[in-house]
């Protein structure tokens, strides 16, 4: 295990004690974490099935995956039989134990990226390439490549072209591509579309898996939710491994989830805050001398100054705001910062009245 690089987040204590000296308290903008209340209609869910002393089953409930089917085809036109769908104990750990699940021995992921791809290679023992390009990977095998569009930390949309391209290159090499879609319903200035949609794999799942979370969609970071489907083989392989792992997702979150998936009233509701809250910040930071690149969609901005990321982490402390730096996610982000707009809209004003 120690292969496993450190956790860069230790990192950021000295700038968050700075920011918790603020007067008015600190404005934590350096997670992705979210604040606003789980949905009633998810908590009830919760509380009915609380009562729930057997065990559940690792492929879920039938309720359960016939509503994650239900809402992919009414909120993102795609179609998958509900069998071919597979209950997570949130997207985190799919992410860090998928190459192993498969055996990998090469695993792609972006140059911009969420740490836990690497992680997950690191697991498996593989070799892990950052690289954005399929071009640039020569012709090594590559047994898995992941996509993340929306993209966290640069809130990109892959365009329907690029997607399409990704599939073909894959299905030319055998290579599974997994498009982890966990910001999918946050489209701001462009829409995302899934992997799974039939413009950008034909129609066909071969070799395709789309992972998706209800941590930002519901607010249910807390319940550990999410699920993955795609390719009916490759559910049914990672079905069986799961269940000998004891990969169980809790009988009352499934419930919950359930709930969640069939209800589109408090999605749209939650959307709305984040709109809000992009909306106040993001002049605020042009005004202070941030530029935005990317950040069309999902929770983040992805913003430079100019100046090294930890300057621009260093002079935001002083205000009171923490922020993530963007090396943190790769060397490429080392001129640019991680703004997550999941903070109250309390704690929104407050970084926008010190940004003036
Ligand atoms: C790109 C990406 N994938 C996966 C996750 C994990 O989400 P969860 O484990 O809460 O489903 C996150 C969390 O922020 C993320 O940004």
């Amino acid at each position: 295990m120690n292969n496993l690089p450190d956790f860069p987040w230790d990192r950021l204590e000295p700038y968050k004690e700075r920011a918790l000296a603020h007067p008015d308290g600190i404005v934590d903008l350096s997670v992705g974490t979210p604040v606003d209340s789980v949905p009633e209609v998810v908590r009830n869910a919760l509380v009915e099935a609380a009562d729930s002393p057997g065990y559940p089953f690792t492929h879920g409930t039938k309720a359960l995956r016939e509503a994650a089917a239900g809402w992919l085809r009414r909120r993102h036109g795609v179609t998958v039989d509900q069998q071919d769908v597979l209950p997570l104990i949130g997207s985190k750990e799919f992410v860090a134990w998928l190459p192993t699940y498969l055996g990998a021995g090469r695993v792609v992921f972006p140059e911009l990226a969420y740490p836990t791809y690497d992680v997950g290679a690191r697991l498996a023992g593989a070799v892990a390439t950052a690289s954005d390009s399929t071009l640039a990977l020569g012709p090594e095998r590559v047994d898995l490549l992941w996509v993340n569009s929306p993209g966290n930390p640069t809130g990109r949309v892959l365009p329907t072209e690029h997607l399409r391209k990704v599939v073909s290159w894959a299905r030319e090499r055998g290579t599974i591509v997994a498009s982890d879609e966990c910001y999918i319903e946050l489209g701001w200035e462009e829409e995302p579309i899934s992997i799974l949609h039939p413009d950008v794999c034909g129609g066909s799942h071969e070799g395709l898996l789309a992972v998706h979370s209800l941590s930002k969609r519901s607010n249910l970071a807390g319940y550990r939710a999410g699920f993955v489907t795609g390719d009916p083989v490759l559910v049914k392989r990672l079905l069986e491994t799961r269940k000998h792992a004891g990969m169980m997702m809790p009988a009352p979150v499934q419930a919950a989830v359930t709930a969640a998936l069939a209800d589109d009233a408090h999605a749209d509701a939650q959307r709305e805050l984040y709109a809000a809250r992009r909306a106040l910040l993001r002049p605020a930071l042009e005004q202070a001398g941030w530029q935005i690149d990317h950040s069309t969609a999902g929770l983040y901005f992805w913003a430079s100054n100019g100046q090294n990321a930890w300057d621009q982490v260093s002079k935001l402390s002083e205000i009171g705001i923490l922020v993530a730096p963007g090396e943190f996610y790769g060397a490429a982000g080392g001129r640019h910062i991680r703004i997550a707009v999941t903070a109250t809209d309390e704690r929104i004003s407050a970084a926008v009245r010190r940004l003036q």
